[in-house]
């Protein structure tokens, strides 16, 4: 009765988590931190209320299902001043992918460009994903109906999966490839020449990357190069039918704008795959609510509230970096917020952290498969997302000095 490729999913990190941490006793007298989950705290945009609240007579129809036109036009825009992208490589009305949160999309996009069959031997096609990785990605492998492989991101290879560096055949049966960056969860950011090579190679092996963008705007000191960047250095810096072949991106205003609960992003890229995947949600998904689709536009077109909101995280890795020093493996990374520490094992060291100093973090064991070197990429790891406010965060790299020692 069930779809058994289901079986390949293990239990869901923060299911685990709970297993391991929720039968432990907390310390009389302390009030717990979670620093597992990567959801933003900081203050949303005071002027997003307005549009969220002016006019709710929308709910009262079903939503367009692409978004509005100024959400599109807003989105290209954004991506062309980010990216500093030419005129007409982004058509707004064929190349964004209106999505309700970046995940949905990343794990849709499975659905849309994965075959039945992929290689010279016609086997079943491999989706690639780095280990550890965002666990969206090996569902949308397994229910597309390919099976997915893991490559290590180590501190030996920067912690960026060496796809080049794969075997000839593996390759031949790739049909789609994540990529992270800055990356969940090492805050690795991958260079242009990483970004290029890797797209030189899909269009090799005809395979297509989902850059997973999300936290691009998290940054500590410089602007996270992206795919369509990488894409347009190949072109020469001209946009045409053929650009951006084989690439698409995904973005959010979760941690740009601190707006977890909105639900918003886009994907935009190769408009063959945009206008397969823009059909297919015609098929089966939700529009963005209204509000939500135009509270998002405004957003997309601001960027005080992006930099103020940088300004905090960067605050809080110069505590993290005062508080921690060279203990436990501490660097800091050039995006994203999380803290990647080496702490032996990382279950053990979860344990701890909550039994004597209420602080739940997510051991990197749950984030990573043990194939392909993974046990050495996530185990002795601690992932600990830095986005509560500042006192808490200050509150919380104390105690976790003190419990953990180094
Ligand atoms: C690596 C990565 N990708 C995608 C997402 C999805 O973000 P959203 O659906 O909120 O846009 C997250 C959220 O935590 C993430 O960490």
């Amino acid at each position: 009765m069930l779809n058994p490729r289901l079986d390949l999913l293990t239990d869901y990190p923060f299911t685990r988590l709970r297993a391991l941490l929720d039968a432990e006793p907390l310390p009389a007298g302390l009030t717990p931190i979670n620093l597992s989950i990567g959801e933003p705290q900081h203050p949303m945009p005071g002027f997003v209320t307005e549009f969220l609240t002016r006019d709710l007579s929308s709910l009262s129809r079903y939503p367009t299902p692409n978004g509005t036109p100024q959400l599109r036009a807003a989105c290209a825009a954004w991506l062309k001043r980010r990216y500093a992208l030419p005129e007409g490589l982004i058509d707004p009305e064929r190349q964004i992918v209106a999505l309700n949160g970046s995940r949905e999309g990343l794990y849709m996009i499975a659905g849309v460009v994965v075959p039945e069959k992929k290689g010279p031997k016609n086997e079943r096609p491999l989706v690639l994903m780095p280990n550890p990785f965002y666990q969206t990605y090996v569902a949308a492998a397994v229910t597309a109906g390919a099976e997915p492989y893991f490559v290590a991101a180590t501190p030996e290879n920067g912690f960026l999966p060496d796809f080049a560096g794969l075997p000839a055949d593996v390759l031949a049966r790739t049909a789609l490839v994540y990529l992270c960056s800055p990356a969940n969860p090492q805050g690795t950011v991958a260079s242009l020449d990483y970004l290029t090579r890797l797209i030189e190679l899909a269009r090799q092996y005809d395979f297509v990357i989902a850059f997973d963008e999300c936290y691009a705007e998290i940054y500590d000191q410089v602007p996270p190069p992206g795919g369509l960047e990488a894409a347009l250095r190949l072109s020469g810096g001209k946009a045409s039918d053929d650009a951006l072949k084989n690439v698409v991106v995904f973005h959010s205003l979760s941690k740009r704008s601190s707006m977890p609960g909105l639900r918003s992003g886009f994907c935009a890229g190769d408009a063959r795959i945009t206008q397969a995947f823009i059909k297919l949600r015609n098929y089966g998904c939700a529009g963005l609510m209204m509000p939500v689709a135009e509270a998002s536009a405004a957003l997309w077109q601001d960027e005080r509230h992006v930099e103020e909101n940088r300004a905090l995280y960067r605050q809080k890795f110069d505590m993290a970096q005062n508080a921690l020093g060279n203990r436990f493996g501490f660097f800091r990374p050039a995006g994203g917020f999380y803290l990647w520490l080496d702490v032996g094992d990382s279950e053990a060291a979860a344990k701890r952290l909550w039994r004597q100093a209420g602080i739940r973090s997510l051991p990197g064991l749950y984030l990573t498969r043990p194939e392909n070197n993974g046990e050495k990429a996530g185990k002795p790891y601690l992932r600990l997302a830095l986005v509560a406010d500042l006192e808490t965060t200050r509150l919380a790299l104390q105690r976790i000095g003190n419990v953990l020692g180094g």
